[in-house]
């Protein structure tokens, strides 16, 4: 049995939806992408949405529009993408890594508070594997501190804590619709925000600092363009934006489907006491962006292999950032300076999750899995 680790949900929707995109004039940004902002920022109960290429660019452009400069520090996760850590950077900021909670795999919230001092500019959180972090603890701490918080919401449009949403105490949260995550559109990203003055600037800064962009200016009298900034290009297209919009109205339904699937999962394997599990915060929504598992760190690599051999597809989310050569040239990290990350790092897989996946082929990953690790000492 051949199973992949991921698969989109666009159907007959999307793809009526796209041919009318291609069929109209503009197809970069413009109307689609107006609905999809307004469509998106509706469903988060939010003010304001920045369609974007994708969710790197929308690091690069929300710390230019708050500010942010060579110098100072934004205290973020080591257990990510490297494009959270990444984003920083490029902002000549420097990042500076809170071990996580090794239960969750979020950013532990009580070791925030060491790290801050005078040039601490952000919290910059990011929500693992689809479980919101303690959003209203991470507000106190921000709000004491005069600090910016900010979520890297990649892998969490469902997720909820306490009934808060990403983007509803933040400054700004930031999606992905990169081809692996719930909704996509291939490449594709936005931010979220309630407040005007940023969300004014993100909409110039994604069009090189441009006062008026092209469809703006299209359908009317000849006007001048000016730029008022520096700015870059990472503006959504209506092609990205018709593709997506489809898919906000079936979020719930794919949420559901993706529940039972993890669900399912954890029947099944929690009958074998070499795999564990992250915990659910208690009263949150959890988005079951991915399928994480933890079996110890000498067989994990051979699990994977064991695994790919029966048609399984996995993939490790992620090696702890501080672990990976550049960090480690760069910053002179030690594996143990975030040891809680660092394990995790080690012992994690991912398996498939997605809502076309079967529950028969949830049963056959699981009894996979179960037998290749009963083998293994
Ligand atoms: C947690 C996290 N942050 C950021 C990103 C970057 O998103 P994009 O590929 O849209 O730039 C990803 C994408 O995989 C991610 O998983």
């Amino acid at each position: 049995m051949k199973i992949d680790f991921f698969h989109h949900s666009i159907g007959k929707e999307e793809k009526k939806s796209l041919i009318k995109t291609l069929g109209s004039k503009i197809i970069s940004t413009g109307p689609v992408t107006k609905k999809f902002e307004e469509t998106f920022a509706k469903y988060f109960k939010a003010k304001y949405c920045v369609g974007l290429s994708n969710w790197t660019s929308g690091g690069l452009i929300l710390f230019k529009a708050f500010g942010i400069n060579p110098g100072d520090e934004i205290i973020t996760t080591p257990m990510s993408f490297v494009a959270t850590s990444n984003v920083i950077l490029h902002a000549g900021a420097k990042p500076i890594f809170v071990d996580v909670d090794d239960k969750t795999g979020n950013i532990d919230v009580d070791l925030i508070q060491s790290k801050i001092n005078r040039k601490t500019k952000a919290i910059f959180v990011v929500h693992l594997y689809g479980q919101m972090c303690d959003v209203i603890s991470l507000k106190r701490i921000a709000k004491k501190n005069k600090l910016l918080l900010f979520e890297d919401a990649a892998h969490c449009i469902e997720g909820k804590f306490k009934n808060i949403k990403p983007g509803q105490v933040s400054d700004a949260a930031i999606f992905s619709f990169y081809a692996t995550k719930n909704i996509t559109c291939g490449e594709g990203g936005a931010i979220v925000t309630n407040n005007k003055n940023i969300y004014d600037k993100l909409r110039r800064l994604r069009l090189h600092g441009i006062n008026n962009n092209f469809s703006e200016r299209y359908n009317k009298k000849f006007s001048h363009w000016d730029m008022d900034e520096l700015g870059y290009k990472c503006n959504m297209s209506d092609i990205q934006a018709s593709i997506l919009l489809p898919q906000i109205k079936k979020i719930g339904l794919l949420h559901h489907k993706r529940q039972k699937i993890y669900e399912h999962y954890l029947k099944k394997l929690s009958k074998c006491k070499k795999i564990s599990f992250f915990s659910k915060i208690v009263n949150s929504v959890h988005a079951r962006h991915l399928m994480p598992v933890r079996v110890e760190a000498r067989n994990r690599d051979i699990v994977i292999k064991e695994l790919e051999k029966k048609g399984i597809k996995t993939t490790i989310n992620y090696k702890s950032i501080h672990t990976l050569k550049y960090y480690k040239n760069t910053f002179k990290y030690k594996n143990k300076d975030f040891i809680k990350s660092y394990i995790i790092g080690n012992e994690v897989i991912s398996l498939p999750l997605y809502p076309s996946l079967s529950l028969r082929k949830v049963d056959y990953v699981s009894k996979t899995l179960i037998n290749i690790l009963n083998k293994l000492t």
